[in-house]
């Protein structure tokens, strides 16, 4: 099985085959991507709050990143392997986008890394294109500017708003981005800019007729208690599951019923117990 490429990601889009993408955080969860054969896998930097406890992706640092990319990259044999530059990592210069973006590559093993913008980053995604850190786009709803959006709002449903999106994705993918993550976008501007764009869009609730879907690990599989967004679908329900089992553990070692001494335990012979008392 040969890793996942963007020439592949690029012929899955021409064929129509729809793109498989899920986030990781670590390498169990690679390991599931990999056996499963999803496409991409994505360090988000959801991260933040889905892993790490954070209120919000802002507070997340490099090095956090790189420790979890770290994990992942281990488990993630097939996957294309992309993770998002965290906030502030590639604002303040394109030196510094480009040096960090080189640490998210040699450290965090991971082969392109996520910005999210439209024309305001162009100079940076082109400077890293041209380097050989492949860039995927994020238009649409930012969380990383979730405060200047005044919160995590759909984007794109007045026609300002709509060709804002469609500008932004214009100009990274002339910038050299090789995919677009479009998040919470009326299905319609997805799709239409999906038909307007040469190079794979990943959607996020932005309906289905984009080149590829994605979503958050622990939304998908239920292990997140906070809000439900309203394009998340539980495919599994990890967390009833979990809560079940924790349950059951604390009533078992409370009711002496764990562990059983032979079944989960070891013996030592008559003889050696007499010499030892
Ligand atoms: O951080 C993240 O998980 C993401 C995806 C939802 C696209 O950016
Ligand atoms: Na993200």
């Amino acid at each position: 099985r040969k890793k996942v490429t963007i020439r592949h990601l690029q012929q899955l889009r021409d064929m129509g085959t729809p793109i498989t993408m899920l986030t990781a955080y670590d390498y169990p969860t690679a390991r599931a991507l990999d056996s499963h054969g999803v496409d991409i896998a994505l360090v988000g930097d959801s991260l933040a709050q889905v892993c790490l406890g954070l209120p919000s992706t802002t507070l997340l640092t490099l090095d956090e990143m790189l420790h979890h990319c770290r994990a992942v990259a281990r488990g993630c044999t097939y996957p294309f392997l992309v993770a998002d530059m965290p906030f502030g990592s590639y604002h303040t210069s394109v030196e510094a986008a480009a040096a960090n973006a080189i640490r998210m590559v040699q450290e965090g093993r991971v082969e392109a890394v996520k910005l999210e913008g439209g024309a305001e980053i162009t100079e940076i995604v082109s400077r890293l294109t041209t380097i050989g850190v492949p860039v995927m786009g994020h238009v649409g709803l930012l969380p990383q500017r979730h405060v200047s959006l005044s919160g995590y709002r759909v984007q794109g449903q007045k026609a300002a708003g709509a060709l804002g999106v469609l500008r932004a994705a214009q100009s990274l993918q002339s910038a050299g981005a090789f995919a677009l993550v479009l998040e919470a976008v009326p299905h319609r501007l997805a799709e239409y800019i999906t038909a307007r764009l040469a190079i794979p869009t990943i959607g996020i609730g932005a309906g289905p007729r984009t080149s590829g879907q994605v979503l958050v690990w622990d939304d998908a599989m239920s292990r997140w208690h906070g809000r439900k967004a309203k394009f998340v679908r539980r495919f599994a329900d990890v967390g009833g599951t979990e809560a079940a089992g924790v349950n059951e553990y604390v009533a078992a070692v409370r009711d002496g019923s764990f562990p059983d001494p032979v079944e989960e335990g070891y013996s030592i012979s008559e003889e050696e117990w007499e010499r030892f008392l």
